[in-house]
């Protein structure tokens, strides 16, 4: 039997010590604890890295710190368009959805859409029909409103910066190697904020901010999706353990490098089926933490390491 482990995210960007209330950072800490800790029960009970990283990531979007599901950021018109995707090494299949608007966990209508259509990636009204269809769990806007992300809507439209530069509120992601060495990513997400004409970010690329292949490793992003999707970062740092040989260290840190190199900002986590759990960001901080048998830890600035 291999070693389970779970990796998380909840964004990375200018998160820096000055920036974040006492408050906030220990409820942060607290939600990315929960987090680890559902996903973990799952685990240790001899589940599989994909109904993990399933379990951690609904837990995520329900949380209202993240920006993903409940807590998404608003588009420019003011509603909440999210994407979500989910992949399983063992046969790297893949659902992905992007622009929906009703389903209370998006990763799960995207595992939805995995198991129970014929298809990789739906959109918007389609994948809200789907939703229903599958009789998945339907919410309301209030759900997914906070006053918070309002109140940067708000903020944004008045600076005409309709871009989120700062990538404060980034993305949430999971990220899983079950005791029979299996791998499996999730990554869910409200996009940016003030994202207008149906902006689709990396989240659910499959290889740009999600991929799973037990011959490498699986990896969620988070970050500039522009430039994650150019760099086909997921993938990219998969196909350099599985092609080149190289150490999960060094492929993430290449691929995170060349992020840097074409102007974007942002990381990801990454498991392999022999039991690395990586980390590699280019931003102040990133919302992580990771779980095993050993126990739980989890960080938000840079100088806190690794893990
Ligand atoms: N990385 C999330 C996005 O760009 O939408």
């Amino acid at each position: 039997m291999a070693e389970w482990k779970l990796v998380i995210h909840g964004g990375a960007g200018v998160i820096e010590r000055e920036r974040l209330t006492a408050a906030a950072d220990g409820a942060i800490r607290e939600s990315l604890g929960r987090a680890l800790e559902a996903g973990s029960a799952t685990l240790a009970a001899g589940g599989s890295a994909l109904d993990a990283v399933e379990r951690t990531a609904c837990l995520l979007e329900d949380d209202p710190h993240f920006n993903a599901g409940r807590g998404s950021v608003f588009t420019y018109q003011g509603s909440n368009e999210m994407d979500a995707a989910i992949m399983d090494g063992r046969d790297r299949s893949a659902g992905a959805v992007a622009g929906v608007t009703a389903t209370r966990n998006p990763v799960s209508l995207a595992r939805a859409v995995m198991e129970r259509s014929p298809h990789v990636f739906l959109a918007r009204e389609g994948a809200d029909a789907f939703s229903r269809e599958q009789g998945l769990e339907q919410a309301g806007p209030e759900w997914f409103a906070t006053a918070e992300r309002r109140r940067q809507l708000e903020m944004m439209l008045q600076s005409e910066d309709y871009f989120d530069a700062e990538l404060k509120y980034g993305t949430i992601g999971a990220v899983a190697v079950d005791a029979r060495g299996h791998v499996a990513a999730a990554t869910s997400t409200g996009g940016l904020t003030g994202k207008r004409w149906a902006r689709i970010g990396d989240t659910p690329v499959i290889g740009a901010g999600t991929y799973a292949d037990d011959r490498a490793g699986a990896v969620s992003a988070t970050g500039a999706g522009e430039y994650f999707i150019r760099a086909g970062v997921a993938h990219e740092i998969c196909a350099r353990i599985r092609l080149l040989g190289e150490g999960a260290q060094q492929a993430a840190d290449a691929v995170i490098a060349e992020i840097g190199a074409l102007g974007g900002s942002g990381g990801i986590i990454l498991v392999t089926p022999a039991g690395d759990a990586i980390f590699s960001f280019n931003t102040p901080g990133m919302y992580r933490g990771l779980a095993s048998a050993s126990g739980r830890k989890v960080a938000i600035y840079a100088d806190e390491g690794a893990l």
